[in-house]
This record gives structure tokens, C-alpha cells and sequence, in this order.
């Protein structure tokens, strides 16, 4: 049973968010992983390449050792050879130049063992090769002083045999089996440079196979490597065309929204134009008919008692004098609702009498510039120019403490510009942005409904500068959906 319950443990599906995340995490790590592996892997690389380098250049090393030891041994050989010839020589010439030609041999033949000897007691030999070496050296030796000695004894007269070293009487040993130990090294030898050549052979193989492995590797990770930057770079390039077409969709809303407030604005100015209208028109024709009426009414009362009740002829007077001021009051109200000088006489001399009025009450000098005649425009360019002059002047009245105000009107080809300035304290930057009253909001607003444009700062050196330019023709064209405005009369 504990071996059913282990399979089914081993079976059981591994938990899938754990798998989810796993593979995440993979994703977005694969970059890291990639080039962790392929750093791993090009290291491990170099490493192998140094040491098949490092392994080439100590087997060449053994190969030209062991070349030069086989050639070495092939000189004693020769030189042994040469010395059996010349003790033969000796012998039948009886000549002391060969005698001496022999211990000359015998010299380099023991200058060749120097030599040798260093390479095998060196370490570079296993200890067979050493102890054959030694031997050899051993029988070398005595068959050298061997032949010396011959040399002496076959001589007519003693011979200086020093440089032969010591004679020895004893028999030398067998040539051949010089030859033969000298031969036996000699094949060690040329084994071990076999040997060597074909060990670095194939380290050069495997350095080679390596560095091909390598070399395909970075090729594989320079392809990757591109090809991500290609889609880097193509899901940029989606990015932003995607971002430029919402700005270009944002900017098409705000345009668009910005026309609808305009026309609306534009609109809400035409209702409260019209309303202003009825209302200045009720005024004049039921208030002003009910004064008018009352007035009568008073006058004649007071002509009746002024001689009977000379009291209540008193009062009523003093109720002639109110209802006076009260015709007064609503005219004045009715002119600022509906100034009807700009409606009968024109913008010119409507912005000359505000500018008095105005002036009068406030005890300015005024500057005007106003063309001569009066000037034919857009009713509704008009309309707007004079709203704009009368809020201006409001609010020259109010905030600045100006002593002068000049008024420019110029009209160009198409357009009309009006100008209007106060030497007071000047405006604040903070009241430029404003939204919580109406008067400059107002003004920008009425000017952008009819195509033109508003622009107010603080004068140099002082006061605020107030500067409309708009086409002479309104371009107002409302395209919201607005219900139609009733012109019972010209709105203004
Ligand atoms: N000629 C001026 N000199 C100095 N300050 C001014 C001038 N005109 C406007 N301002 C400043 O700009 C502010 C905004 O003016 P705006 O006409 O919009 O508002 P308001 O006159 O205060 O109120 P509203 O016009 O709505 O009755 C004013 O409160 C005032 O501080
Ligand atoms: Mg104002």
C-alpha cells in the first residue's frame, strides 16, 4: 500500500499557479538566464582552450626533447664507432696522432654522456631508461679505457695517454650490446616524440572543436540578441504611433469641445442679450408707462391742492421729486441694459460716451483715439466691442485708481482692433487665471465666439493694457445643437 500511495503522490498534477508563476518568473528572467548560461558556457570554454593550449605547447616541448636526446644518442653511437676505428688505425699505423685522435674521442664521447646524463637524471626518463643509461655509461666507460690501454700496450714507445682518462685492463664489453642499449634508448625515445606529436594532435582537435563551439554560440546570441532589439525596437515604434494617435484623437476632442463651449457661450451671450432687450423693452414701455402715468397724476393732484392744502401739496412735490428720480434710475438701468446710443448712433460715438460717462464719474483725463466718422460693422462685432469697452471701464473703475484712460479704435483691412489702457496699480498675474468671476472670462469668451482674439497684461511701467483685435464680419457659427434665439429686436 505505501508504494500505491508514493506513485499516486509522484502522479499528482503540480500545483498550476506555482507552474504559472514559475514560468513567469522564467520569461521574464530568460534574458538573465540566457546570458548566465552563455557566460558559463563561453568561460568554460576559454578555460579548456588555455589548457589544450598550455597541454600543446608542454607535448611539443616533450617531442623536441625527445628528438634532440635521439639525435644526441645517435652522435655517441657514431662517435663510438669512430673510436673503434681509430684504436684499429693504431694498432696498424702505430701513428701517436691517432693515438691522440682517439683520447680527442674519447673527450666529446664523455662531453655527448654530460649532456645525456642531464636529460635522464633530469626526471624527464622512467627509471628502466635511467638505470639502461647508467649501464651504458658504465661500458662505455671501460671499453674506453679498455682501448686506451690496448693503444699503450701496442705502442713502440710510451704514449701521453691522460686525456683518455684512466686505462682500465679489464675486457671491454661486447659492442653490440652497446649498440643494442644505445638502439633500445634511441626507439624509447622516438616513441615518446610519437607519442607527444599524436597527444597534441588531437588537444589541437579538441581546441579546435572548442573554439568553433564558441564561436557558434556568439553567433546564436548576436542572432538573439538582434532579434529581440528588433522587436524592442518594432513594439516601440507601435508605442508610440499608438500614443501619437490618441494625442492627435485628444487634441481633435479638445478642439472639438472647445468650439462647442465657444458656441455656447456665444449662444448664452445671444439669450442674455435678448433677455436684456425684453426686459429693458418692459421696462420703458410698463414701468415707464406706470411712472409716467403716476407723474401726471401727482402733478396734477399737487397743481389742485397747492393752494387749498398747502401740507399735502408739500408732500406730493416731494413724491414728484422721487418719481423723477425713479424715471431717472430706470433710464439709466434701461441704457445699461440696452444702450440704445450704440444701436441709433453707432459704436464710434457709443464708445465716446461711455468713455465721458465714465470718465466724469471717476475723474479721469481721457485719451481717446476714435476714427472721425462714425464706422459700419458687424452688429454683433459691435456688440462685443462695446461690452468689452464697458466691462474694461468697470474695472479700470474699480481696481486700478487710474487718473487717465485712452481708448483706441483702429479699423483695417478685415479686422478692427481695440485698444484700451489705465495708468493704475495694474493687474496681478494670479487675476489673470481667475475662474471665479465673470468680467475677463466674459470678455475672452464674447471675443474667441466671434473669431477674434482678447489679450490683457500689466502695463509698462504701470496700469494694465487691454488689447482686442476681431474680424470686422463675426464668424461666430454655433454647430452645438442650440435652440434658435428669438431676435424680437437686435440684441445688444
Ligand atoms: N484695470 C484693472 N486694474 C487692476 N486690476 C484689475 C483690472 N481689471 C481687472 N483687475 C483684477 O482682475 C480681477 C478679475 O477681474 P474680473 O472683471 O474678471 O472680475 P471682477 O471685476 O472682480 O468681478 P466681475 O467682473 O465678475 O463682477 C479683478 O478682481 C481685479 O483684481
Ligand atoms: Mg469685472
Amino acid at each position: 500500500m505505501p508504494n500505491a500511495q508514493n506513485t499516486s503522490n509522484l502522479q499528482t498534477p503540480r500545483d498550476p499557479a506555482a507552474t504559472t508563476r514559475l514560468s513567469q518568473w522564467m520569461h521574464k528572467r530568460s534574458w538573465a538566464i540566457a546570458m548566465t548560461v552563455a557566460i558559463v558556457i563561453t568561460v568554460g570554454g576559454l578555460v579548456i582552450l588555455e589548457t589544450a593550449r598550455e597541454r600543446i605547447a608542454a607535448e611539443y616541448e616533450t617531442a623536441l626533447d625527445a628528438r634532440d636526446v635521439t639525435v644526441q644518442l645517435s652522435t655517441l653511437a657514431s662517435q663510438l664507432s669512430n673510436l673503434s676505428a681509430q684504436q684499429s688505425d693504431f694498432l696498424l699505423t702505430k701513428q701517436d696522432a691517432t693515438a691522440q685522435a682517439y683520447c680527442a674521442t674519447a673527450t666529446r664521447i664523455r662531453q655527448s654522456e654530460q649532456q645525456l646524463n642531464r636529460f635522464y637524471r633530469g626526471g624527464k626518463a622512467d627509471n628502466a631508461e635511467l638505470t639502461s643509461f647508467t649501464q651504458i655509461l658504465v661500458l662505455i666507460e671501460a671499453r674506453i679505457g679498455a682501448g686506451a690501454a690496448a693503444l699503450q700496450r701496442a705502442a713502440p714507445h710510451p704514449l701521453d695517454l691522460a686525456a683518455c682518462g684512466p686505462l682500465s685492463a679489464a675486457n671491454p664489453a661486447d659492442a653490440s650490446l652497446v649498440d643494442s642499449t644505445l638502439t633500445l634508448l634511441r626507439d624509447n625515445e622516438e616513441r615518446r616524440a610519437q607519442h607527444a606529436l599524436a597527444a597534441s594532435r588531437a588537444d589541437q582537435r579538441i581546441s579546435t572543436l572548442c573554439a568553433a563551439g564558441l564561436s557558434a554560440l556568439n553567433i546564436v546570441l548576436f542572432i538573439l540578441l538582434f532579434r529581440n532589439l528588433g522587436i524592442q525596437i518594432d513594439r516601440q515604434a507601435r508605442v508610440q504611433r499608438q500614443l501619437i494617435t490618441q494625442q492627435e484623437e485628444l487634441d481633435q476632442l479638445v478642439s472639438e469641445r472647445t468650439r462647442q463651449l465657444e458656441a455656447l457661450g456665444w449662444h448664452l451671450q445671444a439669450v442674455s442679450e435678448n433677455e436684456k432687450t425684453q426686459l429693458a423693452r418692459e421696462l420703458h414701455d410698463e414701468l415707464g408707462a406706470i411712472l409716467t402715468a403716476s407723474k401726471m397724476d401727482v402733478a396734477w393732484a399737487n397743481r389742485k391742492l397747492k393752494d387749498s392744502a398747502p401740507e399735502i401739496a408739500d408732500k406730493l412735490k416731494r413724491a414728484l421729486a422721487n418719481l423723477d428720480q425713479g424715471i431717472a434710475l430706470k433710464r439709466r438701468i434701461i441704457e445699461d441694459m440696452r444702450p440704445t446710443v450704440l444701436a441709433n448712433f453707432g459704436l464710434v460715438t457709443a464708445l465716446r460716451t461711455l468713455a465721458d460717462e465714465a470718465a466724469q464719474r471717476n475723474n479721469w483725463t481721457l485719451d481717446l483715439h476714435l476714427p472721425a466718422d462714425d464706422i459700419q460693422l458687424d452688429e454683433q462685432t459691435e456688440i462685443a466691442l462695446f461690452r468689452v469697452a464697458q466691462e474694461s471701464l468697470t474695472n479700470a473703475a474699480k481696481y486700478a485708481r487710474a487718473s487717465k484712460v485712452s481708448i483706441a479704435l483702429e479699423v483695417g483691412d478685415g479686422q478692427v482692433a481695440l485698444h484700451i489702457a489705465d495708468n493704475g496699480v495694474g493687474i496681478m498675474p494670479a487675476d489673470l487665471k481667475r475662474t471665479h468671476t465673470h468680467g475677463l472670462l466674459g470678455m475672452r469668451q464674447r471675443v474667441a465666439a466671434h473669431g477674434g482674439r482678447f489679450d490683457i497684461r500689466r502695463g509698462e511701467p504701470n496700469g494694465t493694457d487691454i488689447d482686442v483685435m476681431m474680424p470686422s464680419v463675426s464668424t461666430a457659427t454655433p454647430s452645438i445643437d442650440l435652440p434658435p434665439a428669438t431676435p424680437t429686436r437686435t440684441p445688444v
